[in-house]
């Protein structure tokens, strides 16, 4: 079962890079690709259809008896299959159609529905961050600090909600609901160090992972989000759950990330977070 992973991650390894060079290729030059796919400010560009050609061509010539669910080409395969693989191509598109370096490819393997193998490539700072189910989490840089890469990646060892850094998302029908996650982001901003909102949820599961933040919460995203990040933090010895701390459905698009000691605060905080109309008098 190990060498078999190993393999997997091996293959994802390399459409994970090579979905990430072609990201490089456009960088800066999409401006005439750039399409809303259907509520405002959800856009695909040439490259996220580039990124996913590379990688499901990869996948196809090593893979070919595997399920696919990916972001822009959606189902291929029999989404039954024991292994399928949650991939989004490029994660942060918004970020990328403005050049503000935070995205990704993130791709993810689900044995029987459960994460099993991850990476997730930041191209613009040479990161790629990798985890197999029971072979650990690691980071690799090669461009700076070779002698610190790769390394095993953990999370921070912080137990304080109070000094925690925090990292959220607001999903593409923000305008459309009050479900929206705005009164989230104002009580955690009040009840911590910082919350910030990075624009790629694969990135923000992997800096949970190595340690830059305490934890993570999102409402709105898709198993290609969170796929490869849910297995990197569960190798990093980080906790992943529903809001409410029961177990996560990777299709119920909530979810709740954390180094693991500031858990059970987060979630309790998640599950009374005050109305918007009484922000600021807490
Ligand atoms: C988006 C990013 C963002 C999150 C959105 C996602 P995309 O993915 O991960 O951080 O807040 O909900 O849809 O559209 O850039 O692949
Ligand atoms: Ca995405
Ligand atoms: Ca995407």
């Amino acid at each position: 079962m190990k060498e078999q992973l190993q393999t997997f991650l091996e293959i994802a390894t390399e459409a994970a890079l090579a979905g990430g060079t072609e990201l490089q290729n456009y960088l800066g030059k999409i401006e005439d690709s750039i399409v809303e796919k259907g509520r405002p400010g959800d856009l695909v560009t040439a490259a996220d259809k580039a990124s996913e050609a590379i990688i499901l061509d990869i996948f196809s010539r090593h893979l070919p008896q595997h399920a696919i669910l990916s972001e822009e080409s959606g189902e291929l395969g029999n989404q039954n299959n024991k292994y399928l693989w949650a991939i989004d191509p490029l994660d942060g598109t918004t970020n990328f159609a403005h050049q503000y370096p935070a995205f990704a490819v993130s791709i993810g393997l689900l044995i029987d529905g459960i994460p099993a193998v991850g990476v997730i490539y930041d191209p613009f700072h040479n990161e790629l961050f990798r985890a197999a189910k029971d072979l650990g989490a690691t980071c690799d840089k090669q461009s700076l600090m070779p002698e610190t890469y790769p390394h095993k990646i953990r999370v921070s060892q912080n137990s304080e909600l109070s000094k925690s850094l925090l990292v959220t998302g607001f999903a593409y029908d923000r305008r459309e609901t009050s479900d929206n996650n705005y009164a989230e982001f104002c009580h955690f901003t009040h009840l911590t160090q910082g919350v910030r909102r990075s624009g790629s949820a694969s990135l923000d599961l992997a800096y949970v992972a190595c340690g830059r933040v305490d934890g993570y919460w999102e409402r709105g995203i898709s198993p290609w989000d969170m796929a490869a990040g849910i297995i990197i933090l569960r190798e990093s010895g980080g906790k992943v759950t529903a809001y409410d701390n029961s177990p996560l459905n990777i299709s119920s698009g909530r979810i709740l990330a954390t180094n693991g000691y500031i858990h059970n605060a987060v979630s309790q905080e998640l599950m009374n977070t005050p109305p918007l109309s009484t922000w600021g008098k807490h």
